[in-house]
């Protein structure tokens, strides 16, 4: 069928066939769908929706566009798994997660994105590791992934390329709040990197991409049924980001903190609630354990013995980085010029946090971009953040340490977070990390 037809007949609130959805994602990874009818079609799936059946065909015919790595011939001693994050401020999960995997026996070639908008990406936080090549070819990232047990690296323009082509499509037609598309873009990709399963953090609350409950759940259960449509095996939590999850946000801080984490310091205890749970599921979907204690207590062994720690500073040596990383961590991160503490105007306690606004901030001292083109500083950011229920004081605990670039920057940053925390009186409400769990 000729692409206008598909649009048309989608448009008009019809169902398509699989080989209709694959036809039309062909013609978009060889030039022959063009931008005018990506767009349209994006747009026609947003008001009208795709049948499950739909859901599923697109989303196969997306991990077909490109290069579908296969670890079979490897031989590797243990299942292919990984998570996916729908995206956070302070999101640093995947940087501990990736290495306690391996600890216990998974093997995690995990391609991770940049930041865009108020979030944090992965490839931003590991590219502060001097020397570390965050986009390897794809053999490179096979070497790793057997010999370390974990790769943490940029996504590759091998895998699903025709995502990538709709997806940069959508981000400027308003098209890119679909949970048709949101399904299909993220499971199309995690597909094609071969994976035997899959675990995803979806996040709701003030900071997260879809901050409505029914929305974020919305989303899990879609990609849930979808994955299984396509034979992954997947789960995925629902999880709270009305709050920054760790105690920084930024870069290279955010290397930092889980640095420290590795090496034995006590983790701030929400961001180890979405670590331990997300990091348990994959090792029990990997059947390296045979239920969700005997998960946890696996993670919980690789964090205190420190093999997660030793898998990590492998990681970081094989792909280009120091081989002394985890020792001199603080000699090698580049630290910001400007440093100060952001008091409050006046005492009192954390009632809520538009985490959304401590992202902007970090986008703003330049710790982020506003264009996918555009550089990142890794030195900047803030450490300490406060968060539920912490109580400060204009003589006491600040609110968090700005790292800027200039005193300049820093005056808008204690600003932006001045008016991000609410203060109160009384005692803060603060539900569970991890709320639900989809299968
Ligand atoms: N992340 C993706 O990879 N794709 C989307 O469509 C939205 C978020």
């Amino acid at each position: 069928m000729l692409p206008q037809e598909i649009i048309r007949q989608k448009r008009d609130g019809g169902r398509l066939a699989a080989a209709d959805i694959t036809d039309f994602v062909r013609g978009l990874t060889d030039g022959r769908v063009t931008e005018g009818q990506a767009a349209a079609f994006a747009m026609a799936v947003y008001f009208q929706g795709l049948e499950m059946e739909e859901r599923v065909a697109l989303t196969r015919a997306m991990t077909q566009s490109g290069t579908v790595m296969e670890w079979r011939s490897q031989n590797l001693p243990g299942p292919i798994l990984d998570k996916h994050s729908t995206g956070g401020v302070g999101d640093k999960v995947s940087l501990l997660l990736a290495p306690l995997v391996a600890a216990c026996g998974g093997f995690v070639p995990m391609l991770s994105g940049r930041g865009l908008g108020h979030t944090g990406g992965t490839f931003d936080k590991m590219e502060s590791i001097p020397g570390y090549v965050v986009q390897p070819d794809l053999e490179r990232l096979r070497q790793v992934v057997r010999e370390v047990g974990c790769a943490v690296i940029g996504a590759t323009s091998d895998l699903a390329p025709a995502d990538r082509r709709l997806y940069s499509i959508r981000d400027v037609t308003a098209t890119v709040e679909s949970i048709d598309l949101i399904t299909a873009s993220i499971l199309s990709k995690k597909l094609a990197a071969g994976l035997d399963g899959l675990v995803m953090d979806v996040k709701f609350g003030s900071g997260a991409f879809m901050a409505k409950y029914d929305d974020a759940q919305a989303l899990a259960r879609s990609i849930a049924s979808v994955a299984r449509g396509a034979g992954l095996p997947t789960v995925s939590l629902l999880t709270d980001m009305n709050e920054v999850l760790g105690t920084t946000a930024g870069n290279a801080v955010e290397v930092a903190e889980c640095v420290a984490i590795l090496k034995g310091e006590a983790p701030e205890a929400r961001l180890w609630d979405v670590t331990r749970e997300l990091t348990a599921e994959l090792v029990l979907l990997g059947k390296l354990a045979t239920d969700l204690d005997e998960a946890r207590a696996k993670v919980d062994r690789a964090l205190a013995d420190g093999s997660a720690a030793d898998r990590f500073s492998r990681m970081v040596t094989a792909l280009g980085g120091p081989a002394d990383f985890l020792e001199r961590s603080d000699t090698y991160l580049a630290a910001a010029p400007v440093v100060r503490d952001i008091h409050a105007a006046e005492a009192g306690t954390v009632t809520a946090v538009d985490t959304r606004a401590v992202g902007i901030a970090v986008v703003a001292l330049g710790g982020g971009r506003t264009r996918p083109q555009d550089g990142v500083d890794h030195r900047v950011g803030f450490t300490g953040i406060v968060g539920l229920g912490d109580q400060v004081d204009p003589a006491g605990r600040p609110l968090a340490r700005v790292h800027a670039a200039t005193e300049a920057d820093a005056d808008a940053a204690v600003a932006a977070l001045r008016q991000a925390f609410t203060l109160g009186a009384g005692p803060a409400t603060r539900g569970p990390t991890v709320t639900e769990r989809i299968l």
